[in-house]
């Protein structure tokens, strides 16, 4: 039997910010939520998140997680006294405990799954992670005797100098057997330099403890300072987008864009520079996106070309051209073959196929349908001040400059509105309608 305990009770306090240090986001998930994905195909019976510091911020935070047991830990006094709230909670419980730092977001399940299996077949009171590090400044040093058993862990702050030198770093991610370790848990003491129980010190005190180095130490970095955060930004950031070019994607300037991992791409797409893509995009092949923009929880077909604009939460078929500066808000479909120009914002809309929203308008909750023109400066007058309506536009209509559309309003198929027209009454197929006031031209001169 296996359960999971996270770590998410401290301030972090060296992040200098208010913001719990484990609801930081690193390439738009938290930290916490990272950790929570590298356990989440473990076969655990129960998870339990200790929690502390801003504790309610941290459990809203994960609401949507359903198995979650928090477990408060007031005041926060060490890692070894974080571990102690779990005594009550875990009464009766016989199996492994997979410890996990919250501050430990890069994890692979998969080294999670070699360190158990690692720590089942050795038998060992506790297996934790290590790994070797050219600059092991902030962690934990581990110190082993002749046959490889783990003798301690000292903390940086607790080293002398020569100790300080020992590169084999601890990574804060333990598998105990939970009965040995409930043995020695309360004798942990806080004689430190930091006056804290520390969890690192249970190691010598258990019969077998054995460390477990991962291959790429990148993936057990702890984020301590905004330093760390933004190196391991890079790092992700890195990675994703070697991995799309791999499949033929094109970055003109890689380290100006950011991806999601939830993103995915076609081929032959070239991304100009400071495009970012966020939440779950998918992008089809062929498209054109950037320079400038940013496009979030989007679907694009193939040949979409995209400038300098905003796409949230929206669906663009294919050969559809967007910007320059156009902004394209949730809920809003664009069928194939549409061109939407520049200053243009569009809102919990349909956009039938081959028509053109070309110049600074607002199209909002309207259903437009196919090859319609809209011209330059319409804008669909949704709010009454209370309430939203429609706007509906049949195939082939066409809007002209300046024209406003009071809505609730159903404009028919083939209709031509006169520019500068406020329509507020609907209008049937087939009509030409012009809303103006007469022209008055006077000559100045005369009295
Ligand atoms: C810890 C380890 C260190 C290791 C490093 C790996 C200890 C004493 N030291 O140091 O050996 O190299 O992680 O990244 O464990 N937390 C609580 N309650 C507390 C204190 C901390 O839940 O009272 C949580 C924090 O929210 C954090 C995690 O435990 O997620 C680690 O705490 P942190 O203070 O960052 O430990 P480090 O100094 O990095
Ligand atoms: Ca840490």
């Amino acid at each position: 039997m296996l359960a999971i305990a996270i770590l998410a009770a401290g301030k972090g306090t060296r992040m200098k910010s208010d913001l719990p240090k484990v609801l930081h986001h690193l390439a738009g998930k938290s930290l916490i939520e990272r950790v929570l994905s590298s356990t989440q195909g473990l076969n655990s019976t129960r998870r339990l998140i200790v929690v502390g510091h801003q504790a309610k911020r941290v459990k809203g935070a994960l609401k949507n997680y359903q198995d979650l047991d928090f477990v408060l830990q007031q005041p926060q006094n060490g890692t070894g006294h974080a571990i102690q709230q779990l005594i009550p909670k875990l009464k009766g419980f016989k199996g492994e405990l997979l410890v996990l730092n919250g501050d430990v977001p890069l994890l692979k399940e998969r080294t999670l799954s070699s360190l158990l299996k690692f720590h089942k077949e050795s038998d060992a009171s506790v297996t934790f992670l290590s790994a070797s590090l050219d600059s092991p400044t902030g962690y934990g040093r581990v110190f082993t005797n002749q046959s490889g058993l783990v003798q301690e862990i000292i903390e940086e702050r607790d080293c002398n100098n020569e100790q300080r030198k020992n590169k084999l770093i601890n990574a804060g991610i333990y598998c105990f057997n939970w009965l040995q370790l409930l043995d020695i848990l309360n004798s942990l003491s806080s004689q430190n330099s930091q006056k804290e129980i520390y969890l690192t010190d249970t190691i010598s005190l258990l019969k077998k403890a054995l460390h477990f180095e991962v291959d790429d130490p990148f993936e057990v970095t702890g984020i301590n300072d905004r330093y760390q955060l933004s190196e391991c930004e890079y790092y992700i950031q890195k990675k994703l987008k070697s991995f799309w070019m791999a499949r033929g994607v094109s970055f003109v300037d890689p380290i100006s864009c950011t991806l999601s991992e939830d993103s995915s791409f076609g081929t032959d797409v070239i991304i100009e520079p400071q495009t970012h893509f966020r939440g779950k995009c998918n992008i089809g092949n062929h498209c054109h996106l950037g320079p400038s923009s940013v496009i979030t929880n989007s679907n694009l077909a193939d040949n979409v070309l995209a400038i300098h604009s905003f796409i949230n939460e929206a669906r663009i078929g294919e050969n559809t051209s967007i910007g320059p500066f156009a902004h394209i808000r949730p809920e809003t479909n664009i069928s194939e073959n549409s061109k939407i120009g520049n200053f243009v914002e569009i809102k919990k809309s349909f956009i039938g196929e081959g028509t053109k929203i070309n110049h600074l308008s607002y199209v909002g909750d309207s259903t437009l349908g196919n090859n319609i023109n809209i011209g330059a400066g319409t804008i669909t007058a949704n709010f009454d001040g209370k309430n939203k309506h429609r706007t509906l536009i049949g195939d082939h209509s066409k809007t002209g400059a300046n024209s406003v559309l009071v809505a609730p309003i159903k404009i028919g198929s083939n209709v031509t509105i006169g520019a500068g027209s406020t329509i507020s009454k609907d209008i049937q197929d087939e009509s030409l309608v012009v809303e103006r006031s007469k022209t008055i031209i006077r000559n100045k001169s005369k009295k």
